[in-house]
């Protein structure tokens, strides 16, 4: 069988079919990686794939990496993390909020994550999507003035930083020392350009995992209101791709570089079950 491309999206997302992600050969990884370039976002239905499969797939998109925090990797295959809402003797199985606000993986690590990968374990039959957003469709659709003002600026982020100290999911209260020790602050552009096909996205994120603390070189007032109307900006439904989880054995893998997303998972009740297997792929330096 041939492997075919259907696109899902508006600017982005496509399903590929008529592969077998658990061997593939030199020619159907290469036309993959074209496709994940292409379309930013990929979607692979009726996979059958061990976990041993699932990491070696991953690894088909660079070198694979540990999630900073230590919770839910999986016991035999560290780089794969465990998301899950389910629970046994009344301890989660792992991780139950993956990220309910908009981010992209990694992107408060020195260097950010190139694509992450998820599989499907078990689905509920409704509830527990995943959106995503064209980040690169959003910058071309800034007024150019904004453009202009963005372009070659930079911010500052740091892991689930909050003002707020009451904050459960900041990072005073989330992270262990040696995991707070591995997220200092880090300098990241406003706008990205993808290493690989050249094209520029905007690169800042609202969700709490990226945590952004101000645009370098502008006063404080001035800064959230240029993000203040940024994340207005990318977070109009246009720009966004929702995916609807029907099956166990899909992959769904996206680009980090061009692509946020944001979990539904958070207020998933107890009987709607959803567990995924999730890969990242170590990128640089975001420029
Ligand atoms: C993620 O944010 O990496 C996972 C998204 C999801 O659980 O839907």
């Amino acid at each position: 069988m041939d492997m075919t491309i259907e696109r899902l999206g508006g600017s982005f997302a496509a399903r590929v079919s008529g592969i077998d992600a658990g061997n593939l050969s030199n020619a159907q990884a290469a036309a993959l990686h074209q496709a994940y370039l292409d379309h930013k976002v990929l979607v692979i239905e009726g996979q059958d794939l061990s976990v041993a499969q699932f990491d070696a797939f991953g690894q088909l998109f660079g070198e694979t990496v540990e999630h900073p925090v230590k919770n839910f990797l999986h016991p035999d295959f560290p780089k794969v993390m465990v998301l899950s809402n389910s629970t046994r003797l009344g301890k989660p199985l792992g991780v139950k909020d993956a990220g309910s606000f908009w981010h992209s993986d990694r992107s408060y690590m020195e260097r950010a994550a190139d694509a992450t990968i998820l599989f499907s374990i078990e689905i509920p039959d409704e509830g527990g999507d995943t959106f995503f957003g064209d980040m690169e469709a959003v910058y071309d659709a800034l007024p150019e003035k904004t453009k202009a003002r963005i372009d070659g600026r930079q911010y500052v982020s740091q892991y689930r930083w909050s003002t707020n100290r009451g904050d459960p999911e900041s990072r005073w209260n989330f992270l262990m020392p040696d995991e707070l020790e591995k997220t200092p602050p880090v300098v990241r552009p406003l706008v990205r350009t993808h290493p690989e096909t050249g094209r520029k996205g905007l690169f800042v994120f609202p969700g709490v995992s990226a945590g952004v603390k101000g645009i370098v070189g502008m006063d404080a007032v001035e800064s959230a209101d240029l993000l203040d109307e940024l994340f207005d900006h990318m977070t109009r439904p246009e720009f966004h791709f929702q995916f609807k989880w029907r099956d166990a054995g899909t992959i769904v893998l996206w680009d980090n570089r061009c692509v946020m997303h944001r979990a539904t998972t958070k207020n998933l009740p107890p009987d709607k079950v959803r567990t995924l297997h999730r890969i990242s792929t170590l990128g640089g330096v975001p420029a």
